[in-house]
């Protein structure tokens, strides 16, 4: 029986087009790092399965963690996200670094869903994080980059929010003004973490699971609806919630006029265990796109599953088929359809076929980006071929009065101009204007 041609379910192969659009969208991510002085690092593929039970949370490891015991014993699992490995190998190296420490880094991971727009089972993701940083400031930074990446393909904040809130509002909401136990509060996170996942009549029956006390379910409800930044500081005001360091990161970000990017969402508490303080979602506003095209937050105690002293961390995670669906449903994806190769070297003769070759190392030499074409082809197929192709220049070496001569055409402005063999500088300026 013939094999499957297809990849993977959930995963995809990249031909040259994907490839150009990938590498478009990562070299984006790493200009906008490096504009805020983060440094790339990456980790393994494998890492133990504990690694993860320690503070990703259950999902993670019971419904989406690609795991397998391998040759040694040892339970390992494809990385399903960054944040624990970056989290080992900043546990190794913080003492002697000095602080901040920013990284990045764009790692594949794998995840066992069910594949949907927006979802896949390998996707690349782009991680940012600051380890000890100021309080508060860390968060600002994070946002700041956050919107100036998104900013740089030309988005602005019609098409995409962040939404934001802080897990030590939810956990006092949960412990004392819900009065909770730890089980229940942590159900009752799963549960405002699907929130938007459910209809309403299914929200307020999982609800009514965990919470009977009608004065609670009231408070609850009351925390729900809350809409605003101005809802969320009075309900921090009228509840005596110690929330200063968010209301700090509010005002910060008023000054730094990021406020029209953030909205916030009292259903955004993070499906992940680790984070402490501010979580966000971004939202893109196309209603084609649904999920989120990044999330993250603050996290203060991840360093002490390694018996580490704590350090806070803050950062993000953006996956890169939920940057693709939006950039395209904005109109913010250029075209792609042709290679990034400025001359095609061809001939129709054969006896110029290595010069073909030659003038081609040549122009490389000098940096431009050249395709050789390495056998004679029919006048009538070059120019069709070459505009097919996306180059902006053909260079045809042709006989003229028995000796060779290159005939050098611009393909957008039909220019035509020669030169001898000898002459690739000047090719190469005719090239570039
Ligand atoms: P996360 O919310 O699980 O966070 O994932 C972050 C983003 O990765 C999502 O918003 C989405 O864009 C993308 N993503 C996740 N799963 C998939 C999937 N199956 N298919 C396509 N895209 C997906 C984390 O992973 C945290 N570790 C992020 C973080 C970094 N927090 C602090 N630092």
């Amino acid at each position: 029986m013939a094999l499957n041609k297809k990849p993977y379910r959930g995963c995809r192969d990249f031909y040259p087009e994907n490839m150009r659009i990938r590498e478009y969208l990562f070299d984006q991510m790493k200009n906008s790092a490096h504009l805020f002085g983060y440094e790339p690092y990456d980790g393994p593929l494998l890492e133990e399965v504990e690694l993860y039970k320690a503070k990703s949370g259950e999902e993670l490891i019971n419904d989406q963690i690609y795991s397998f015991t391998d040759r040694g014993e040892r339970f390992v699992a494809i990385r399903p996200e960054m944040t624990p490995t970056l989290a080992r190998m900043v546990a190794n190296i913080h003492r002697q670094e000095s602080k901040p420490i920013r990284w990045y880094s764009i790692p594949n991971l794998m995840r066992y869903e069910k594949p949907q727009r927006g979802r896949v089972r390998e996707h690349w993701q782009f991680n940012v994080d600051i380890f000890g940083a100021a309080e508060g400031k860390g968060e600002l930074e994070i946002l700041s980059l956050i919107r100036d990446f998104l900013k740089s393909f030309g988005a602005d904040h019609s098409m995409f929010s962040i939404r934001i809130n802080d897990r030590m509002i939810v956990d006092h909401l949960m412990n004392q003004l819900l009065k909770l136990d730890e089980d229940s509060s942590y159900k009752l996170y799963k549960i405002i973490d699907r929130a938007s996942k459910v209809t309403t009549e299914k929200l307020n029956q999982m609800i009514d699971e965990i919470i009977t006390d009608s004065s609670a379910k009231s408070i609850l409800n009351q925390y729900l609806g809350l809409d605003s930044f101005a809802a969320i500081k009075t309900f921090i005001k009228e509840n005596n919630i110690p929330a200063e360091s968010f209301l700090n990161i509010v005002s910060g970000a008023e000054e730094l006029e990021l406020l029209n990017y953030l909205e916030y969402d009292p259903a955004i508490v993070r499906g992940l265990d680790y984070y402490t303080g501010l979580v966000f979602e971004i939202f893109d506003k196309h209603p084609d796109n649904k999920r989120a095209i990044a999330g993250g937050g603050a996290y203060a105690n991840l360093l002490k599953i390694f018996n580490e002293e704590p350090l806070g961390g803050i950062g993000f995670g953006l996956g890169d088929v939920t940057l693709k669906d939006f950039l395209e449903s904005h109109g913010l994806l250029g075209d792609f359809s042709k290679k990034n190769c400025d001359l095609f070297v061809v001939t129709t003769e054969e006896e110029h076929e290595l010069s073909v070759i030659k003038l081609a190392n040549e122009l490389r030499t000098l940096g431009c980006k050249t395709e050789a074409q390495l056998e004679k082809l029919k006048f009538n197929k070059i120019f069709k071929l070459a505009e097919q192709k996306g180059f902006s220049h053909v260079a045809m070496i042709e006989s003229k009065d028995n000796s060779p001569q290159v005939q050098l055409r611009d393909l957008k402005t039909r220019e035509i101009q020669y030169f001898s063999l000898e002459q690739a500088k000047d090719i190469l300026k005719a090239i570039k204007g």
